[in-house]
């Protein structure tokens, strides 16, 4: 490669950079021309939902501090979901996870609208039921094992697999 060819490939080199910033420039007054504010969130909950969703992941636990520190932190993004703007359909809660065991009665589990789900209503009483559900009790995890749900919901999911 001589002088020449090497100043002739700068040349075309700076053009085709040059092009590529006049590019970028002209994109971004056309965005901000077609878009000129940011789009307002529709749902003022979806934030706190996502929130409060990644809260058990997001968290570092170490310990029982740490599980006390998850839980708290839980409480605190749940009480600030206003509760409206969740949806508290017993069916689709149950559609969404309960039914994976409750439908089969996997591992014991009660199966839906039966006596055996009778028989623990009379036996034990809705509150409590509720309770376990949230907790869990022998194989069945807390919450069915969605952190995300509210006891509202899970109650909802429980009076729905009554029969
Ligand atoms: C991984 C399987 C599994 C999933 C998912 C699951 N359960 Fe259960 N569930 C069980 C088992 C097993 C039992 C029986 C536990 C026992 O009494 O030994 C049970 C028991 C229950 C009981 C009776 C508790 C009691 O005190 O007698 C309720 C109420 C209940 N589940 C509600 C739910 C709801 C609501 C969901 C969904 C949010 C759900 N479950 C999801 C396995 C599951």
């Amino acid at each position: 490669m001589d002088r020449k060819t090497d100043s002739a490939f700068l040349r075309q080199f700076s053009g085709v950079i040059a092009g590529f910033v006049v590019l970028t420039i002209a994109l971004i007054f056309l965005a901000r021309y077609i878009q000129p504010e940011p789009l307002e969130d529709a749902n003022p909950s979806h934030r706190i939902l996502a929130e409060q969703r990644v809260t058990p992941v997001g968290a570092v636990r170490y310990g029982e501090a740490g599980a006390a520190a998850v839980a708290e932190a839980q409480a605190a993004a749940a009480e600030a979901v206003p509760a409206e703007d969740l949806v508290v359909d017993g069916a689709a809660v149950y559609g969404g996870i309960c039914k994976t065991c409750h439908d089969a009665g996997v591992a014991g589990a009660p199966l839906t609208g039966s006596e055996q789900m009778a028989d623990r209503l009379a036996e034990k009483g809705l509150e409590t039921l509720v309770y376990n559900a949230i907790n869990g009790i022998n194989a069945m995890p807390a919450r069915g094992g969605n952190p995300t749900l509210t006891d509202e919901q899970i109650q909802a999911a429980i009076e729905y697999m009554l029969p």
